[in-house]
């Protein structure tokens, strides 16, 4: 189709929606403008977002505290033998030259497809250590505990092609196109030193598809993300940065990654009130069962004519609840859908990334209260689980993990 009938046929689909509900503002100025490059120029600037960058270089690693973008791939490597840590430290030199590049709309150096990278989408590359890079390392002694195996929950059923890993990569950007040429230099520049063990492909509403900071809905139709704590304030710093234990990973954080399948046929015999009550919150407004509007806050003491509590002590958010904010945890999941199988099924669900200082003290116990009694639990299933310490960000110059690695 060529550009000029795409211009014709984008104004004439304008000029049949005006005045109709639909009409879209920049299409509405393109038609005023009556010159059609003009009119295609309102139309994308007003929509284009592909050059934004977010800055590689912080006290942080960004793609954390940054406002999830809609697509991202979790790569987790083994190591390969023999990697120690002047070897890791070639290779994180070299994976955060090309972050800082890629992140800013520049080739990575000896780039295959320099052209690809002009568009970064508000790329975020974030670099994580498994339980076992320590020990190649050398560095065992700084390890914090829980950057470890998480323990077993009953609800697990765990598959090892989605479990462990000694590196993970989170690569996050509005554009699929820019996480896949991403995803494809970071992976070469890693080859001499670590194997791909597994690769997560994750998305969320398209960037534009509505507001950007609402609460999105996940594969399972609900509003996620209500209660997570808000990005840049007090309780966010306190739950996710670290601040205590080996000063290497201060600034940094942890992240916990899980594969959590989500039983769709199962979810889909339940009625809505029986997904509201699995819950606790309602379905078209994300409020709690005790509220009206998704910001209300639970009343979990607030009982109905029987005298049992509105929300049920087994539901998800109940469970899940923690008073405590430094015990709290910031979820920043994707979702994932790898079509049906032979048989029809959905093979889909969340991928589940958690970040908190300590997975000891934050994650495991919501993670045990959810395991012991989740109403949710008929229709989730975790079939992959992976702990990385998040080393802190870099300055010009410097480079992610130095602080351990240096
Ligand atoms: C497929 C898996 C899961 C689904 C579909 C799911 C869905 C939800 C939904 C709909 C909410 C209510 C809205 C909100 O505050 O975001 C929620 C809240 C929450 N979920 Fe999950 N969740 C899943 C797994 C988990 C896991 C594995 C954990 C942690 C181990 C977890 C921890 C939480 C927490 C901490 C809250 C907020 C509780 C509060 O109100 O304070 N969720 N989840």
């Amino acid at each position: 189709m060529s550009a000029a009938f795409n211009r014709r046929r984008l104004l004439a689909g304008g000029a049949l929606t005006v005045g109709g509900a639909v009409a879209g503002a920049g299409v509405t100025a393109g038609l005023r403008a009556e010159s059609e490059p003009e009119a295609l120029a309102a139309v994308v600037t007003s929509a284009a977002f592909g050059a934004q960058t977010v800055p590689f270089h912080g006290a942080h690693q960004a793609g954390i505290d940054t406002p999830a973008q809609a697509h991202a791939a979790f790569l987790a490597f083994d190591l390969v033998a023999g990697v120690d840590r002047a070897a890791l430290g070639r290779m994180m030199r070299l994976l955060s030259d090309d972050a800082a590049r890629l992140t800013q709309g520049q080739p990575a150096l000896a780039d295959t497809e320099p052209e690809l990278a002009v568009l970064p989408a508000r790329l975020t590359v974030t670099f994580g250590f498994g339980p076992r890079l320590f020990a190649a390392a050398g560095r065992e002694a700084v390890r914090p505990a829980s950057v470890a195996p998480l323990p077993a929950f009953a609800i697990d059923r765990l598959q090892e092609k989605w479990t462990g890993g000694d590196l993970l990569i989170q690569v996050c950007a509005d554009d699929p196109m820019t996480v896949t040429h991403v995803q494809r230099m970071l992976v070469k520049d890693t080859l001499a030193f670590a194997r791909p063990k597994w690769t997560q492909r994750g998305f969320r509403n398209s960037r534009g598809a509505q507001d950007d900071g609402v609460t999105q809905r996940n594969v399972m139709g609900q509003l996620d993300g209500t209660r997570n704590p808000a990005l840049g304030s007090a309780i966010f710093d306190a739950a996710v940065w670290v601040d205590s234990g080996p000063s290497w990973l201060h600034g940094g954080s942890t992240v916990v990654v899980r594969r959590v399948r989500a039983e769709m046929e199962k979810w889909d015999a339940v009625d809505a009130a029986g997904k509201e009550f699995a819950v606790g919150r309602k379905l078209d407004t994300g409020a709690p069962l005790t509220g009206t509007r998704e910001d209300d806050l639970p009343d979990y003491k607030a009982t109905n004519q029987l005298g049992l509590t509105v929300i049920s002590e087994s539901s998800h958010i109940a469970r899940a609840h923690v008073d405590d904010d430094r015990q709290r945890i910031f979820r920043r999941p994707y979702n994932y859908d790898e079509g049906p199988g032979p048989d029809g099924r959905a093979d889909t669900g969340l991928i589940f990334a958690a970040y908190q200082r300590d997975v000891g003290t934050q994650f495991v116990p919501i993670q045990r209260n959810l395991a012991e009694l989740d109403l949710m639990n008929d229709w989730i299933t975790p079939i992959g689980s992976a702990v990385f310490a998040v080393p802190p960000g870099c300055q010009p110059g410097g480079w992610i993990g130095q602080t351990l690695l240096g």
